[in-house]
Formats: structure tokens, sequence, C-alpha cells
């Protein structure tokens, strides 16, 4: 199959036989394209283009629970960091308190609102700001860096909306500065070695794949410190997958997405909300401001996405009901699958009795950076140390000057579920198409550098 001449992003259906159509007639058919937002003004790729070599100074934007335990992870793989800011000053002092443990100087805070980290982007003796901020200040605060000379990298899930998307594409291409999103589960144990097992062949042709992020929230979102205090209130805004990355990073990265395959359109679905009406009813005072509080986001939203070539991938969010932790990580080929949670494996012809099999036995794919950082890894902790071997790539490519594992079209493509699947949620599950933000550059495009380390 030629895949530039079919589709680039309605599955089965052609994007020529699109134009063909007509938007009108297609949205009659119910396949909505959203890709008018695409600026017609003429573009200079981010594709493979490498940081400017350099040990980096680092700022960290956000120093709460993931910014104190980024920063940890960061000290230890030897990074410089210079710059602290949160609107809470004891977080910024507690953060600057483990720079100086780790024998650097102390960093400089900033702490006077929140918008003090336009001061911090200021400065230039900053190359690379990690944000770990809520979501809504995100795109702002990456936006803002970029346009001060920096890199950024962002925390999970990157922006909220299909146009902060295209503001950090354009922003990220005008600027010639990488803006990534932190998806440390594309870096786990699991994750890195199915990748290299794709790459070898094992899985045969590749056809569907899963990834979800299931985890017991409600605790959490109804707490009076940390994501309590802001993470609640995007449940109150809309309903679809809200936080699609951890899980679908990982698959993406097993499909080549972006790197001859693309996204092509979602459909979406989600469940009654139930899960933190019954939490308030347990646990809440009558009197407590809560009970104001309307919960939009369904307890499970299952989203499907076809690609390009025709694969599909399953991307769940359920964060407010009991369930154990789990992101599925599922990658099906014409040979076999695997499944994690707990990882288990089946090949064709593996056993006799269609029992699965143990990923133990395929340790020849053990990724370098796990071979070579994996100690260090699990004992720094993060994760069981996917976000030490994360920052740790990320300090190498550079200090390098390589090109970014993950990049800004990643970024964009990987925050768009979440607002695509809110529309498709929206009109009764209608398939929704992706915007192209590679400008079509997907299609020639090598696989991701994660799976080809030597
Ligand atoms: N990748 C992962 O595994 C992972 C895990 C946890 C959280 N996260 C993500 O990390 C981000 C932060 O989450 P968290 O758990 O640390 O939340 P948190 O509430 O513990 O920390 C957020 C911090 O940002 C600060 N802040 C808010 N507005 C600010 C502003 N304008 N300027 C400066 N500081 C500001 C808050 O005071 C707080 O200290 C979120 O995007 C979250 O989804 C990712």
């Amino acid at each position: 199959m030629n895949f530039d001449e079919q589709d680039l992003g309605l599955g089965s259906w052609t994007r020529r036989k699109f134009m063909q159509m007509g938007a009108a007639s297609a949205a009659s058919l119910g396949v909505m394209n959203l890709a008018h937002a695409e600026p017609a003004t003429t573009r200079r790729t981010m594709m493979d283009v490498p940081f400017e070599k350099r040990n980096p100074r680092v700022a960290m934007i956000g120093t709460g629970g993931r910014g104190t335990s980024l920063l940890g992870n960061l000290l230890s793989a030897d990074a410089q960091v210079v710059a602290l800011c949160d609107i809470v000053k004891a977080k910024a002092e507690h953060a600057a308190s483990l720079v100086v443990k780790a024998g650097q100087k102390t960093p400089e805070l900033y702490t006077d609102g929140p918008h003090h980290y336009e001061a911090l982007l200021a400065r230039n003796d900053v190359d690379l700001v990690l944000v770990a901020t809520p979501w809504s200040w995100h795109a702002e605060m990456s936006i803002a860096a970029m346009k001060h000379g920096k890199d950024v990298a962002m925390e999970v899930p990157g922006v909220t909306s299909l146009e902060d998307c295209w503001r950090i594409v354009r922003t990220s291409e005008e600027t010639r500065k990488q803006c990534l999103m932190l998806e440390n589960c594309c870096y786990g144990y699991n994750e890195t070695l199915v990748l290299r097992m794709i790459q070898g062949g094992e899985f045969g042709e590749l056809l569907y794949g899963e990834g979800a992020y299931i985890h017991d929230l409600r605790e959490e979102l109804f707490s009076n410190a940390g994501e309590g205090l802001w993470r609640r209130t995007e449940h109150t805004l809309r309903d679809g997958n809200l936080y699609p990355s951890h899980g679908l990073g990982p698959v993406a990265n097993y499909m080549g997405i972006q790197r001859g395959d693309s996204f092509g359109h979602i459909v979406s679905m989600s469940s009654p909300q139930r899960g933190l009406d019954k939490y308030r009813k347990d646990h809440l005072k009558p009197d407590d401001p809560r009970w104001k509080e309307r919960y939009l986001t369904g307890d499970m939203n299952t989203s499907l996405i076809k690609t390009a070539k025709g694969l599909t991938i399953t991307v769940k969010h359920a964060v407010s009901t009991p369930h154990p932790y789990d992101r599925i990580n599922l990658i099906a080929g014409t040979k076999g699958l695997f499944q994690d949670y707990p990882p288990r494996i089946y090949f064709d012809g593996m056993n006799k009795n269609e029992e699965w099999g143990s990923l133990d036995a395929w340790k020849q794919y053990d990724h370098p950076l796990w071979k070579t950082e994996g100690e260090i890894a699990k004992k720094v902790g993060g994760h069981g140390g996917m976000d030490f071997i994360m920052l740790y790539r990320l300090l190498e490519c550079v200090r390098k000057g390589l090109p970014p594992d993950m990049d800004v079209y990643d970024a964009a493509a990987w925050s768009a579920i979440a607002p695509l699947s809110v529309t498709s949620v929206s009109r009764g599950s209608a398939p929704v198409e992706f915007p192209d933000f590679t400008n079509g550059k997907w299609r020639k495009r090598a696989i991701s550098a994660i799976a080809t380390q030597a």
C-alpha cells in the first residue's frame, strides 16, 4: 500500500475522497473535520531538529508533588538547577533545600504570585524549563518559555484545548525551541523492552493496541492539598478522556505514530458519572462548599482511535471508581500480543494450553538505557525508575545535541485526545478527525529514537 496516496486521517476513508466529497457531504456522514485550524502560513518543521548542545541550566515551575519528585530525579542525573518557582513559598523553599543538599548553589526563588514565572523566564542563565503546574497553566507557561528562548518540557497531559495544541506547535516552529511532554511511561522497563521486540519483528504486523489511565484518585481529588486543590475542578468542566497519554504514549511509539502512521479519527463515549457524587456523599459534611460542584466527567471514558494505516487503539480513562491501578499497555500483531498488569505475553505456537507466557524470557531485548542506568533508576525511584530514565535521557539529548525522543508534534497529538474525545462524547460519539500537526511529514519520518538507541 502506498500511504502517500491513501488516507491521511480517516482510517478507511481517504483524505482525497474526503476532499472530493466536500466537507459538507463528509460532515453529513458524521466525520467532523477540525483540520481547518491548520495555519496557512509557511511552516518550518521542528521534526528531528536537535537541541542546542550544552549542559543545560534547568529551572522548574511548580514544585508540588510532581515537581519535587522530578527535581530529585534531575539532581540524581547531575542536572544544574538554577531557579525554582511556585506560588507557595514553602514548597519552593523545600525544593531549594534539595538542590543545596545535592551540593549546588541555592537556586533563585520566584514565589510572588501566579505570574512570577515570567520573571524566571526572563533570566538569561536558563536553558531548559520544566513545567509541573496544574493543567490550566501548561500552555501559557510553555509558550512563554519558548518565547523567552528556552526549551521546555511540560508535564502530562500537556495542553487541554485543540487551539493550544496548535499554539505550542506554531510557537515551537517560530522560536525554534523544543516543547515536549514529559511522558514518563514511554520509558518504563516493560514499555521499552516491548518496543524493541516490535522492532525485532517478534509481533509480526501490528493490528491493535490498548492503553488506559485507570487509577482510583477519589481520595486525592477530594484532598485539601496537592491535586485536590485543582484537579477535581477539571471534572466539572467537560466529559471525555482527560488524561490519555500515560496509556497512549507507549502504544503510539509501538505503532510509529507520527513516524510512518498517524492518528486518523476518534470516537468516544463515557459512562455515567456516579463515583465522585458517591464519594462526596460518603465523606463530606452537609455544609461543605464542594456540594455546589457538578461533576461532568463520566466514570469510565472509552475512546477508539483509527490510524491512517487502519490500526485501532482503545484509550480508557477512569479515576473515580474502585479499581486497581492499570494502564493496560496492550499491543497485538499477527504473531501474538503483550498485555501489562501483570505483564504477560502470548505468541502463536508458544504453548499448547493457550496460557500466557512471561516477559522474563525476552531479556535479550532489555533496553540499553535500562541496562546501563537501571540500577540507579530503581534506587532513585519515581514510578519504578521510569522517571529517572526519562530525565536522564532528556538531559543526554541536550548534552549531546540530539533531537528529543518526543517532540512538540507528539505533545500536540497526545494532548489532542482530550479535546477531541470531549467533542465526540458531546455529539453522541460522532467520529472526529485529528488535525495533522506535522503538515504531512509523519509519512516519511523514522521510528522513535527510544526504539533505536544502540
Ligand atoms: N507524569 C506523572 O507520572 C505525573 C504524576 C503526577 C502528576 N503529574 C502532573 O504534574 C503536574 C503537577 O501535578 P502535581 O501532582 O505536582 O500537583 P501539585 O498540586 O502537587 O503541584 C502543582 C504545583 O504548582 C504550583 N502552582 C500552581 N499555580 C502556579 C503558578 N501560576 N506559578 C507557579 N506555581 C504554581 C502549586 O502551588 C503546586 O505546588 C500535573 O500536570 C499532573 O498531571 C504527572
